[in-house]
């Protein structure tokens, strides 16, 4: 690495290292977060036309994520309209994009190497026509379930056999018992310096009053349960930097990074 680049990096660490104490601008932050819950903003969003129920500045740490990683597989729980479908293919797509431009060959565009596997409980008719109308839809495949169901597990098990560097997404049902058993099914699946993202941990740091008629709440949700997790599997860390990074992050403590040990 050049010196300019090296002294830009040294910046934006020793920049984002101070966020952790800015307890000011952490303050504003949380602020706007709750705010935007209680607006919708997450909703105000496509990704390549489709509706993505996330919030923007998560999309682009999971950007910077699938380009350190470069995962060919992305297993995601919680579908909807299917935007971060889309949005995990359409990066995954650029990565083989780029593979091919510093190999020189040209990848199976038909059907793609690198792929996402997405598992909803229940997947709209509509939501799945659009999805497979799409595209990015020829590196797509669903299993429609609940993610902590038996046989799905077994289902995504068995396709994750033919892929060798897996990034997890769990963005289902964020109830504390469930979000615990999705990271004892699929967790372990991540791959050794690759990540597996809980999102909405951050309802753990929200009012009792901005979910009232979901079952989850400060005390039961994603957060509460990668606390849990964590204790009894020291293969994985939370990456804390992403989130001093970001600030506004619907993932706090949600971004766990395997560990080789
Ligand atoms: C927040 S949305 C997912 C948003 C999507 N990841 C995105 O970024 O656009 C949650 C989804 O989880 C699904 N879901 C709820 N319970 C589930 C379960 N037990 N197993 C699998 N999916 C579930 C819902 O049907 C819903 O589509």
């Amino acid at each position: 690495m050049d010196k300019i680049s090296e002294q830009f990096n040294l910046e934006r660490t020793s920049r984002v290292e101070a966020y952790s104490d800015d307890s000011s601008f952490q303050h504003s932050s949380q602020s706007w977060l709750e705010e935007s819950m209680r607006k919708g903003y997450v909703y105000n969003f496509n990704w390549l036309g489709r509706p993505i129920i996330q919030n923007p500045i998560d999309m682009v740490a999971i950007q910077e994520l699938i380009w350190e990683v470069k995962p060919d597989l992305i297993i995601e729980t919680g579908i909807a309209h299917g935007g971060s479908l889309i949005m995990n293919a359409s990066l995954l797509a650029m990565l083989d994009y780029c593979d091919g431009i510093e190999n020189g060959e040209i990848l199976d565009p038909i059907k793609p190497k690198r792929r996402v596997l997405g598992i909803d409980i229940d997947i709209r008719a509509h939501n799945r026509e659009a999805i497979e109308a799409h595209p990015m839809s020829n590196r797509i495949d669903m299993i429609q379930g609940s993610s902590i169901d038996k046989n799905v597990i077994s289902q995504v098990y068995e396709y994750s056999k033919s892929h060798k560097k897996i990034l997890i997404s769990l963005d289902s049902n964020h109830t504390h018992e469930h979000v615990l058993a999705e990271l004892e099914a699929y967790a372990s699946l991540t791959s050794i310096g690759s990540y597996c993202v809980v999102f909405d941990t951050f309802i753990e740091d929200m009012p009792v009053d901005l979910f009232p008629d979901r079952p989850w709440g400060p005390g039961d949700n994603p957060k509460t349960a990668v606390w849990e997790y964590l204790k009894t599997h020291p293969e994985f860390c939370c990456d804390k930097s992403i989130q001093n990074k970001l600030l506004i992050t619907v993932a706090p403590d949600g971004f766990l990074k395997r560990k080789d040990i």
